[in-house]
């Protein structure tokens, strides 16, 4: 059988930033408790015209050019994402096109914060089971969309962005292990309640966070995936190289470096410029420390995302 590994990453953010100093202009929060509370100092917001789409193009070309594949080669594309462009055809059947490919399987993944992590899993099975040998894997998110402004809980969390891999087939491993995991009981502490019915919106359109709530489970769910991950490798703790976590907030990412006993120089860390981008914030984590040349052949990896559903999941890999 064969394995998957990653030939290639890209990364794509909008131009306009939006530093803490502005939003402490609109609303009733200050640079201070942001960056102490959160490590956030700026984040990416999505011009008026630019989609979900607009977005995973651009950090699938550079994904594609990384890898030196071509679009045409690809047999399967996978996007993670929570804002897609509309309720269907799916972002992945959208970026096809935009791509100018058309034939391979393509088709989304809904796990919020969790969702690159659900889709790397799943184009490593199709790649372990045959069913594809050239995959696009893409997270991209316009939360900016779903926040109330006035909320001063959740706007100043997140960003926009996307991030993408191409995973190839390779006799050598590649992605090692990868864990999903769900727990639906969770699912009220983070989420955005509104469906499109009957000619309109349905239900709060904007996101709500009990944040306590998400922050101790989401340090307790992240700590127990890691051990279980590199368990499932037979790789102890020690080999572990790299972390890649899912950029929602510093505190709860120290606190899985810790258990993992990495020092915070080996944890790719960009939450400080993005803010929390939902899906696209580990491909965007992941392409920014590849480019600066970070990771080493044959370096080990996690990867670990978690968020709304509550959905959470990893990877490890060989670079
Ligand atoms: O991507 C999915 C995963 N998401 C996460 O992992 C997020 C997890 N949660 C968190 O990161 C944190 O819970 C937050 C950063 C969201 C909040 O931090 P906290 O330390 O849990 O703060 P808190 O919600 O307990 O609020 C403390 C105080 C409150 O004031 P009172 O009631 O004590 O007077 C809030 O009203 O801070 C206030 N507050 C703010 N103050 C200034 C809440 N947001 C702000 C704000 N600026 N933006």
């Amino acid at each position: 059988m064969p394995h998957s590994r990653i030939a290639g990453t890209g990364s794509y953010l909008p131009a306009r930033i939006l530093d803490n100093a502005e939003l402490a202009r609109q609303i009733d929060t200050s640079d201070e408790w942001i960056v102490s509370r959160t490590g956030i100092r700026e984040r990416r917001i999505a011009a008026a015209d630019e989609t979900t789409s607009d977005l995973a193009l651009k950090a699938s070309r550079a994904a594609l050019e990384a890898a030196g594949v071509d679009a045409s080669e690809l047999d399967l594309i996978v996007v993670a994402t929570a804002t897609p462009d509309v309720v269907f055809p799916s972002t992945a059947c959208i970026l096809q096109d935009k791509l100018g490919v058309h034939g391979c399987a393509a088709f989304d993944v809904q796990a919020v914060c969790a969702g690159f992590a659900y889709a790397l899993a799943t184009a490593d099975q199709f790649v372990r089971g045959g069913m594809a040998r050239t995959a696009l894997v893409v997270g991209a998110e316009v939360f900016s969309r779903i926040l109330d402004w006035n909320d001063r809980k959740t706007c100043v969390l997140f960003g926009d962005g996307a991030g993408a891999v191409v995973l190839k087939a390779s006799e050598e491993p590649g992605i090692l292990v990868t864990k999903l995991r769900a727990d639906g009981r969770y699912r009220d502490i983070l989420c955005t309640p509104a469906s499109v019915a009957h000619g309109g919106v349905v239900g709060t359109p904007f996101l709500h966070m009990d944040g306590q709530a998400v922050f101790k489970f989401a340090v307790k769910a992240l700590a127990e995936l890691a051990s279980e991950t590199l368990e499932a490798a037979g790789l102890p703790q020690s080999e572990l190289d790299w972390l890649v976590p899912h950029q929602a907030n510093i505190r709860i990412i120290e606190s899985t470096a810790r258990h993992l006993g990495l020092p915070m120089d080996k944890v790719v860390v960009t939450l400080d410029r993005h803010g929390n981008t939902s899906a696209a914030s580990i491909p965007l984590a992941l392409d920014e420390a590849a480019r600066a040349g970070k990771f080493k052949p044959g370096e080990l990896l996690m990867l670990e995302g978690i968020g709304g559903g509550f959905a959470w999941g990893s990877a490890l890999l060989r670079w």
